[in-house]
């Protein structure tokens, strides 16, 4: 008996032991395969699709380009994202990469400077998909990059300023968003107080101009204002440099089919206080048109130069040819400007001549006849103007003149020197 109790508790004792194995070789198999299983899920984990629009650069008013994003791709692709169309994620990102699925927006319409987010918006449909079926499969990431419009006039470069078209600012105000700067003769931008034209310009520490006052001429000192007739020249920007550079003055007889050619020239005599002055329309001799043919003849002119310059009129005229009789006096209705010292400029053509007709024969108060479109006179003028400045002369407009000895210009009455 006591042989049979032994046996059977030995058996029951290995039957535990073997269950026991069992148990443990079940519990290992199962932790291996979902080790297995959740390491697999790691490996593979979800793809990333990330969408990045391309930052830009353009200039004011230019045409807004079509902005596509780059796409970069992490994790497996040829997982199938649609059984029945066996779509992969490659598919959809080879979608993605032709622009479909997806719009870039970007809220400006290119008119204004400033710096604009680009962002990606995807469709609907896509953004739905990802929500639901391919949850874990695969995610887009959409990012954002700027666009920049950049100002149409150009680009800071340190202290200087390098203009859209490619040349840099040099002894001239350029206008801002943020502020009117001027460049001096070197192209850097001006601080504190300059004398720019016949303007006193003080500019802040960062080159903002504050206020500019305008500087009266001395009337004590000898002056000469030069005339120049027929034009705007298209050479005339020359003469005008100079006398900007020299902060001098000059009068233009202008007619009207050439400032419909050169408004910006008509602009800048405005803007750098020079004189304008009408010189008819078809440069006629007055005295053979009746009234309404003289007047038309001004008038013409008179609206030109009024368009160009943004409402400004003439206020001198000086009659073609010099020709004047009472009924051009009593109809063009400015004061009549004739002159002292006629170069000849237009029969000569020659740039000594007119230089030499000019120093041997201006004097204080003269009024000088020459003619912006002939290049021997633009050359003349740009080698005259320092060398009167020279010998002292201030260089004024006629009415500058006429105000500095005390006369008040008068419509219709013909004046032709200012002499003291
Ligand atoms: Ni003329």
């Amino acid at each position: 008996m006591k042989n049979t109790r032994g046996r059977k508790r030995r058996n029951k004792r290995r039957i535990i032991f073997i269950c026991k194995i069992a148990v443990c070789f079940a519990i290992c198999v199962g932790v291996i395969f979902g080790l297995k299983a959740a390491a697999e899920m790691v490996l593979q984990g979800e793809s990333k699709i990330i969408l990045k629009p391309v930052g830009m650069e353009i200039r004011e008013g230019e045409k807004i380009p079509e902005i596509k994003a780059n796409i970069m791709v992490e994790g497996e692709q040829d997982i199938i994202l649609d059984k029945k169309s066996d779509k992969t994620i490659k598919d959809l990102v080879t979608e993605l990469k032709k622009g479909e699925n997806y719009t870039v927006i970007c809220q400006t319409d290119g008119k204004t400077e400033g710096s604009f987010p680009v962002k990606i918006v995807l469709k609907k449909e896509l953004e739905k998909k990802l929500k639901n079926e391919w949850k874990g499969i695969v995610s887009i990431k959409t990012e954002t990059a700027t666009l920049h419009v950049k100002n149409a006039v150009g680009d800071w470069e340190g202290k200087k300023f390098k203009k859209a078209n490619g040349q840099y600012a040099v002894n001239e105000f350029v206008q801002l968003k943020d502020g009117r700067y001027y460049f001096d003769e070197n192209g850097e931008k001006v601080t504190g107080q300059k004398k720019i034209g016949v303007k006193q310009c003080v500019f802040s520490e960062d080159g903002k101009l504050q206020s500019e006052k305008f500087i009266g001429i001395d009337p004590t000192k000898p002056m000469i204002a030069i005339t120049f007739d027929d034009g705007p020249g298209a050479e005339a920007g020359r003469i005008l440099d100079v006398l900007e550079k020299y902060n001098a003055r000059a009068t233009f007889f202008m007619v009207g089919p050439r400032v419909n050619t050169y408004p910006e020239t008509v602009k800048r005599i405005a803007a750098l206080n020079c004189e304008l002055g009408n010189h008819s329309t078809n440069h006629p001799k007055l005295t053979k048109l009746d009234v309404a043919g003289i007047q038309r003849e001004i008038q013409t002119t008179t609206d030109a130069i009024s368009k160009a310059t943004g409402g400004r009129k003439p206020t001198v005229m000086r009659p073609p040819f010099g020709a004047v009789n009472e009924t051009v006096k009593q109809t063009v209705g400015l004061p009549i400007i004739m002159w002292s010292v006629d170069t000849l400029d237009w029969k000569t053509r020659s740039t000594q001549a007119t230089i030499d007709s000019v120093l041997n024969n201006a004097k204080d108060g003269s009024i000088v006849l020459m003619h912006d479109i002939h290049k021997p006179s633009v050359d003349a003028a740009v080698q005259l103007i320092p060398k009167l400045i020279e010998r002292g002369y201030q260089l004024v407009t006629v009415s500058e003149l006429a105000q500095a000895r005390g006369i008040h210009l008068e419509n219709g009455v013909k004046y032709s020197q200012f002499y003291r």
